[in-house]
């Protein structure tokens, strides 16, 4: 279970989160929603310990990751796999040593490392692509293999960011399938930051409407209609759902 309580965060002369506290239970997928510049990354990086709030805690699996010290930081960031806004591959590795990277820093054996690479490579239709090199790649296969990546070490949690932007509506949605199928297949408990309200319908439990620094509404998906903050009702409107 991850908990964060009332973090608040200044970033320059700006207070991006103004006391955010929200709980993310075992097996649940919580879409967090919000306008573009609103704080979804940063939110995101306070959950895996990249970023510490000025006060406040988050609580993971009962440790407060803002008090421990780096070993037991780095220790509890194993359990998170991290899907990065922009893929993040390098450009001079294969699609297998972007995938592997993790598990070679983390010092496992070769075959195991492989062996990892070739099922996660797999549970994101990316079979035989080991020797690609990402400029090889389409935008939604790096994505894939930013999904890969953050798969490669079977972590408990898994927090993406913004999985779909920059895609055509169509591939766009085959994330969203894949998001899915892991959902369902793998039961993780998940985090995905989008502007996209479709995809969080599509993909979440639960959605959090993040604005201005303060979570304005936090609701199953199957409440979303009866939402009356006008920022929801904008995205409704702005998706066609209203
Ligand atoms: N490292 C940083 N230093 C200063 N300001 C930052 C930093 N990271 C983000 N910000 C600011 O915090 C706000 C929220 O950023 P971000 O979380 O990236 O938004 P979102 O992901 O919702 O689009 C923005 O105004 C951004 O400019
Ligand atoms: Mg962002």
């Amino acid at each position: 279970m991850i908990e964060i309580r009332d973090i608040r965060k200044r970033l320059g002369d700006k207070e991006v989160l103004k006391g955010i506290s929200l709980t993310i239970n075992e097996g649940e997928t919580v879409a967090i929603l919000g306008r573009s510049g609103m704080g979804k990354s940063v939110l995101l990086k306070h959950i895996v310990g990249l970023m510490k709030p000025d006060s406040g805690q988050v609580i993971v699996d009962g440790v407060d990751i803002t008090r421990v010290k780096r070993k037991k930081l780095f220790e509890i960031r194993r359990l998170f796999g991290f899907v990065f806004q922009n893929s993040a591959l390098f450009d001079s590795f294969t699609v297998w040593k972007n995938v592997a990277l993790p598990l070679i820093e983390a010092g496992y054996d070769i075959e195991t490392i492989d062996m990892r690479v070739k099922k996660v490579l797999s549970m994101v239709n990316l079979e035989g692509t080991e020797d690609l090199y990402p400029a090889e790649l389409s935008g939604g296969m790096m994505k894939r293999v930013g999904i890969a990546r953050a798969l490669v070490g079977d972590p408990k949690y898994l927090l993406y960011d913004e999985p779909t932007a920059g895609l055509d509506p169509v591939i766009a949605d085959r994330i969203n399938d894949q998001i899915l199928y892991l959902k369902e297949y793998l039961k993780k408990t998940a985090v995905v930051v989008t502007h996209d309200l479709r995809s969080a319908l599509k993909i979440s439990d639960k959605i959090a409407l993040l604005t201005d620094g303060v979570i304005v509404t936090f609701i199953r998906k199957e409440e979303i209609f009866q939402v009356e903050h006008p920022e929801m009702r904008q995205f409704l409107k702005a998706s066609g759902l209203s």
